[in-house]
């Protein structure tokens, strides 16, 4: 396993900043180290959450021609931006050439890392994904642009590292969750709603929920695994279904999920983790507990809210 980037003191440009991922990552560098915490901004709130952290705000849209708010002498760059807005021109052109133009205007970074999505890859039932496995278009029934414009954005990440000699790291990660949100928070509102959570009829329905605080221990192991070429490591933690996921979100709020066989549903979307192993090391929030805390952080929000 590699040795972490050093990131204290360093000046880090975090894409996306005011996303799931990226909001708890900022918040947790920007103690040590400078941050420029890129996004468009459309909402004044942001602006201020990005404050409040201790990061500088940034506002770019990607998609647009205008980088130079950019600063260009950052020494890291963690790219987490993303949009799906169902616009495929819009969404290619912030997704794919956003990428593109990011990494030109930051070459002379120390390490560029890309985070794309498991969404990459075609859905092959039960079967586990090595980075090598067949891509596909995921994710079509829920968010038409999306793996299309991940793995267009993934060649692009390919050709900049090697035309600007960038070193760089493309992240497929399975299911981000934590006291964040994410997918299993998003089940939980369901079952609260009483409404029905489409699953495959191939069940179980398994994927690799990778916590934020995992996230958040790994970015600088991803960073200094940046090569030129680029190298792409699948990216999540033990596999989990949602089926137990829900089980366990019933079991600590006595919620019941009801779940609505649908062959649209992503479906099973295991990694073969041998890769991101060997490269950055095992996760290490057991995902019972990451759950736990989700439910807790949630709850304790909303009675103070
Ligand atoms: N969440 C998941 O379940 C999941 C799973 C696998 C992979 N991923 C990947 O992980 C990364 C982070 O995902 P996330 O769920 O945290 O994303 P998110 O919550 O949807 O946040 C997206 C971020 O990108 C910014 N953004 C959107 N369009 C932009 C544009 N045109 N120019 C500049 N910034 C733009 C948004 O801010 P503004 O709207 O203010 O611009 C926001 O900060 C993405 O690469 C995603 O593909 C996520």
């Amino acid at each position: 396993m590699m040795t972490p980037a050093p990131l204290d003191g360093a000046r880090i440009l975090v894409t996306g900043a005011t996303g799931q991922v990226a909001f708890p990552l900022i918040q947790s560098l920007s103690p040590r180290s400078t941050v420029y915490a890129l996004a468009r901004f459309a909402k004044t709130r942001d602006r201020q959450r990005v404050e409040a952290a201790g990061a500088i705000p940034v506002a770019a849209d990607l998609a647009g021609d205008d980088l130079s708010a950019i600063p260009q002498d950052v020494d890291y760059v963690v790219h987490m931006a993303v949009v799906k807005s169902g616009d495929f021109g819009y969404d290619l052109k912030a997704n794919a050439e956003g990428v593109g133009r990011l990494m030109s205007h930051c070459r002379k970074a120390r390490a560029f890392v890309h985070f794309s999505s498991t969404a990459v890859y075609a859905y092959t039932g039960q079967q586990l994904h090595a980075e090598d496995a067949p891509l596909g278009d995921n994710h079509r029934a829920m968010f038409p642009t999306y793996s299309l414009s991940k793995i267009a954005a993934e060649s692009v990440v390919r050709f900049a590292a090697r035309e600007f000699g960038l070193p760089t790291t493309i992240a497929r990660l399975s299911v981000p969750y934590g006291n964040n949100g994410g997918w299993p928070w998003f089940h939980w509102q369901m079952m609260k709603a009483g409404m029905p959570i489409d699953v495959h009829p191939e069940r179980p329905n398994t994927y690799n929920p990778i916590h934020e605080d995992d996230i958040i221990d790994k970015v600088p192991y991803l960073l200094s695994a940046a090569t030129v070429p680029a190298t792409t490591l699948n990216f999540g933690g033990e596999p989990v279904s949602i089926e137990e996921w829900c089980a366990y979100i019933g079991e600590l709020t006595g919620l019941a999920a009801a779940y609505r066989d649908n062959p649209q549903a992503f479906g099973s979307l295991q990694i073969d983790p041998a890769a991101m192993h060997a490269a950055i090391g095992k996760t290490r929030v057991d995902w019972k507990e990451g759950i736990r805390r989700m439910i807790a952080h949630m709850e304790q929000q909303s009675t103070h809210s």
